[in-house]
């Protein structure tokens, strides 16, 4: 069974993202993993129904920005490969509020590459080629594209938000640690996630959660800003692939070929809405309205994923539309995920103008 007796340590493991890695690794692998996170505001820990009570899930309530009890847990758990995931991931908050940013993705990136390298230099011959740290990054890292082409491995950084400015600064913190000291690192740069378990404050989960109450539907600037989708389940599966056979000292970039204007994704929701949830007296479509755009908006992001497809065999499963339709009816079979989170104080209000 892939991954049978390696101990990997996911952090931000409670998050959107780390919480469907950690859901496949535990269904579909024989990985032991260890959950580290802070449990910051956009953790939720019923994003891992019947991790708790399985022999192969350990989870520690901890900060990568302490170094010492970091280390406390690599001897403890000896561990075979780290995928950090966490992160301060929302780009308004970045606008309004960008030191979280500086000090969870920088410096704490930073704490785990010192600690890993402390680990990786105290195991076997053998158990150090095996090991992996594996960082997960963003396309946000390349800035704007315009009209025409597409995000590749060689693509120049230009970062332009806290959030991807903070994001650029972790990955050359990991290049240089495999440049200057070898520890075996790989990083990823995938587009804009979706599906079940997303923290709504972001765009698609924000407009079910506020198309289902019958509030308005903010879409900011003239929503002609695109984004390149990515269903999170199928992230999950490239992930462990490149755990498990991504060449060290490499980047891959991860989408699923599906750039959609802003305003086609709010559009479509209202559409699932309106044949999944009736009951508003016309189209929730009426709901949109522009609002004041993002400062630094970046106007379009588009992954070219050939890479991954071409050397790991990785292919997207969902397309845009099966994987919005799946998200959508989620969200509405699943509205005690999502209220709890509103019940503690979370206000679906604007954030990020700066
Ligand atoms: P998220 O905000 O949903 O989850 C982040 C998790 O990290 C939370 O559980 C949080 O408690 C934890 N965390 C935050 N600060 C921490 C700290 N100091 N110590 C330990 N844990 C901490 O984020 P996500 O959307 O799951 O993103 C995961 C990673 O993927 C991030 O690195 C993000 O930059 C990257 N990414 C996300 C997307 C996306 O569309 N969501 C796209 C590209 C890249
Ligand atoms: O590209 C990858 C990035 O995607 C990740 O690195 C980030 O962690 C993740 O949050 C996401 O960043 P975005 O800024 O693209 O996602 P967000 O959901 O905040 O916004 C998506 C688009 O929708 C963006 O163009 C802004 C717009 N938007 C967003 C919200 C919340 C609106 O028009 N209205 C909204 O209410």
């Amino acid at each position: 069974m892939r991954f049978a007796g390696f101990t990997v340590f996911v952090t931000g493991g409670a998050g959107f993202i780390g919480s469907a890695v950690i859901r496949h690794l535990l269904r579909d692998t024989g990985a032991r993993v260890v959950n580290i996170d802070k449990l910051t505001y956009a953790a939720n820990l019923a994003s891992l129904p019947g991790a708790a009570a399985n022999p192969n899930y350990a989870f520690e309530h901890q900060c990568i920005c302490e170094p010492e009890a970091l280390r406390k847990l690599f001897e403890k758990y000896q561990p075979d490969a780290v995928m950090n995931l966490a992160a301060e991931s929302h780009v308004d908050r970045s606008i309004d509020g960008p030191a979280e940013f500086i000090k969870t993705n920088i410096v704490g990136t930073f704490n785990l590459l010192q600690e890993a390298l402390r680990h990786w230099r105290s195991l076997t011959r053998e158990r150090r080629a095996q090991f992996r740290f594996l960082h997960i990054s963003t396309d946000e890292v390349f800035g704007s594209l315009g009209e025409e082409g597409l995000f590749t491995e060689q693509t120049a950084y230009a970062p332009n938000s806290p959030y991807s400015a903070s994001k650029a600064s972790s990955d050359h913190l990991v290049r240089a640690w495999r440049e200057t000291y070898e520890l075996p690192t790989i990083v990823t740069n995938c587009s804009n996630n979706y599906g079940p378990y997303h923290f709504p404050e972001k765009l698609i989960p924000h407009m079910i959660i506020r198309g289902l109450a019958g509030e308005s539907l903010p879409v900011y600037g003239d929503g002609q800003n695109i984004r390149d989708w990515l269903f999170v389940e199928d992230h999950a599966r490239a992930l462990t692939l490149v755990l498990e056979r991504g060449v060290v000292g490499e980047t891959y970039n991860v989408g699923g070929r599906n750039q959609r204007t802003n305003l086609h994704v709010v559009q479509s929701i209202c559409d699932l809405l309106d044949e999944i949830a009736p009951g508003q007296e016309s189209s929730r479509r009426r709901l949109i309205s522009f609002v004041t755009d993002r400062p630094g908006h970046d106007r379009r992001y588009a992954i070219d994923a050939s890479k991954i497809e071409r050397e790991l065999d990785w292919q997207a499963e969902e397309n845009f539309e099966t994987g919005l339709a799946k998200t959508v009816r989620w969200y509405c079979d699943n509205r005690h995920w999502w209220q709890a989170i509103l019940h503690r104080g979370y206000q679906k209000t604007r954030i990020g103008t700066g």
